[in-house]
This record gives structure tokens, sequence and C-alpha cells, in this order.
């Protein structure tokens, strides 16, 4: 079982299932039956994957045979950027719940700070007062156990934190051994929420998502599984680059959600407790960070996003 961490009143496990382009049903399905079995109990996903109703079914198979009940689980979905408006929030939770088959998600995060037209590329003026105090009415009406943000900075998140009822709980953003954010961290936890971090393996399969996209392929991404440093310490604890990269974050107090459709390395990510990075291992890790021009999801997919007001990352 991965160990938990509290976020708001529920216990967290800090390691999770990712699975933003999994969406081939019969491969998402072996992988959530794998995981389920290995004991991911954390799951994350977002209206954008377009799979929460493969989850949901693969759910309810558990659910009915009583091998899982709803409590043993936590799962994360996001609202997306279409829905970053004060009169949409309960519609899209609605939504992904309905393709869930829950009743309710145990956490509930703002996908993105900048919102976008339902009906057309526009971009819209971002309301995030509006929209957290229907983020707190999803929790009040029970439909969120626990609300927060994703990919937001600090000078948005301290906005939010001066007008919320509800805290937020979680910051869910890209985080991992070249892109380590260490202000960033230290604020949410000084702050009492939690961090996931998001492609902590520097996600490996990204430019095969950017073709498939249409997207030129990057030739500046950086890579966990071959970098030597993480190599020499692997082989001194004889555990994997993604093990060490994973357990690196989780010795920071960071939950992670490393995605895997793959049986094997579906098991191998969740086996990250039986080791401890030494301080001299910490340290040269630390030093790998690189920062900011690293950033992998920087969501410029979307046409002109780092001209608006609320885009939250540095403009490059
Ligand atoms: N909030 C946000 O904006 C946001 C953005 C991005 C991601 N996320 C969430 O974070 C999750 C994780 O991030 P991510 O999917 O971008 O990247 P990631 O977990 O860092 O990397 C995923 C890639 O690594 C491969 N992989 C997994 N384990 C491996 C291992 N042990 N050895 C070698 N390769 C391995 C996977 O391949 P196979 O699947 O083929 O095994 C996949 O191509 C997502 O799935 C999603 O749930 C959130």
């Amino acid at each position: 079982m991965a160990k938990t961490v509290k976020c708001g009143d529920l216990n967290m496990p800090t390691v999770g299932l990712g699975t933003w382009e999994a969406k081939d049903e019969a491969e998402l399905e072996t992988a959530l039956n794998t995981a389920l079995e290995i004991g991911y109990r954390h799951i994350d996903t977002a209206a954008a994957y377009e799979n929460e109703h493969l989850i949901g079914k693969v759910l309810q198979e558990w659910f009915s045979s009583g091998k899982l009940n709803r409590e043993d689980l936590f799962i994360v979905t996001k609202l997306p950027i279409q829905g970053i408006h004060r009169d949409r929030v309960q519609k899209y939770l609605e939504s992904s719940l309905e393709k869930l088959q829950l009743d309710y998600v145990d956490l509930y995060l703002i996908h993105f700070p900048v919102g976008k037209s339902e009906t057309s590329a526009e971009y819209e003026s971002e309301d995030h007062e509006g929209v957290w105090k229907n983020m707190e009415k999803q929790v009040d009406e029970g439909r969120a156990k626990t609300i927060g943000v994703s990919n937001f900075n600090i000078d948005q998140i301290d906005r939010i934190l001066k007008f919320a009822r509800i805290k937020p709980a979680c910051l869910q953003v890209e985080l991992h051994v070249f892109l380590q954010q260490p202000e960033l961290v230290d604020f949410c936890h000084q702050n009492g929420l939690v961090v996931t971090a998001y492609s902590p393996l520097g996600n490996p399969g990204y430019n095969k998502f950017l073709k498939k996209v249409g997207v030129e392929e990057r030739q500046d991404l950086v890579n966990v599984l071959t970098d030597p440093v993480i190599s020499e310490i692997a082989q001194k604890h004889n555990k994997s680059n993604a093990q060490v990269a994973l357990r690196f974050l989780l010795q920071k107090n960071i939950v992670v959600i490393p995605k895997s459709v793959t049986p094997s390395r579906l098991k191998s990510n969740f086996d990250l407790y039986d080791f401890e990075l030494d301080d001299e291992d910490m340290k040269k890790i630390e030093e790998l960070n690189v920062g900011e021009h690293v950033r992998i999801c920087d969501w410029r997919i979307f046409p002109n996003i780092d001209q608006q007001p609320e885009y939250p990352f540095a403009r490059k």
C-alpha cells in the first residue's frame, strides 16, 4: 500500500496513477485492473483526457464484485478550461461524475488558470474568485470532498488563499528532477497545500504526443531514464532510474502520479518504499534542477495562450 498524506481532511495516497493519453479502451482497462491489483488507490484523470467513462466502467466492476469500496479510493478529476467560468463549474463536475459513475470525487482541480470559450477558440477573462466560490459550492453540496488547483503560480494561489472560505487543498503541477520548483513547493507546503507532481518522470512519451497532435517534436527534452547522475544512483540502490526519480520527489513530501499502461512499469513505479536516498544522493539530484526552460507541458499547443493575462508560466 502507498503511504498517505493529509489532503484537507482526507488521506491521499502519495503514489497515484496518471492517465493522460491513456484512452485506448482495452489498454486502459488492463492497466487499471493491473494497477488496482498492485495496490494503486489514487487515480488521476480529467475531463480533458476523455477517459473518465472508461475509468468509471472499471471502478464499477470492482465495486460490484465487492473487491473495493468507494471509500478505499482517492479519485481526482479536473475542471477543463472551457469550464473556468462561475456558471459552468457544477455542469462540468456533474458531467465528470456521470462518466465516472461516482457520487463524488475526492479532489476536484481547476485544470489551468486560463479560461476558454465553450463555443469558439477565444479565451475568456478569468474570474478566479467567482470560479472558486463555485468550487466551494461543490464541496458544500457533496460532489467534491476537497478542491484545489493545477498549473497555478504562487501569485495566483496566494490570491485564492486570500478570498477562499475553503482553502485549496492541493496544487498539481509539473515537477521532476529537472524542474524542481523549490520556491513553489515551499510556498504550498507552508500554506497547507499538498503538492502533486505531474510528469514526474519528465514524460518520456511527450514527443509521441506532439507528433500525434501535429506539433513539431522538441529536441530539447530532458530524459530521466538516461541521465547519468540518476543512472549512477539507481545502480547504487539496485533500482531503476524511474524509481529513483519518483523516490526523490516522495522524499521531498511531494505526491507522484506516474502514468503507465505497461504492467511491469506500473509495478515498479509503485515499488518505492523499500529503499531510501541518502543525503548525498538527494544533493546530487537537487543539482540536476535546471528550472523553467525544461518545462515540458507549457500548454502552448493552445495558440496564443501565453499572451493571456493569467498564463501562469514564464513567457518564453
Ligand atoms: N494537471 C495537468 O495539467 C497535467 C499535465 C500533464 C500530466 N498530468 C497528470 O500527470 C500524469 C503523469 O504525467 P505524464 O503522463 O505527463 O508523464 P510521466 O508520468 O512522467 O510519464 C509517462 C510516460 O512515461 C512512460 N513510463 C512510465 N513509467 C515508466 C518507467 N518506469 N520506465 C520508462 N517509461 C515509463 C509511459 O509509457 P507507458 O504508458 O507506455 O508505459 C509514458 O509514456 C498524467 O498521466 C496526468 O494524469 C496532469
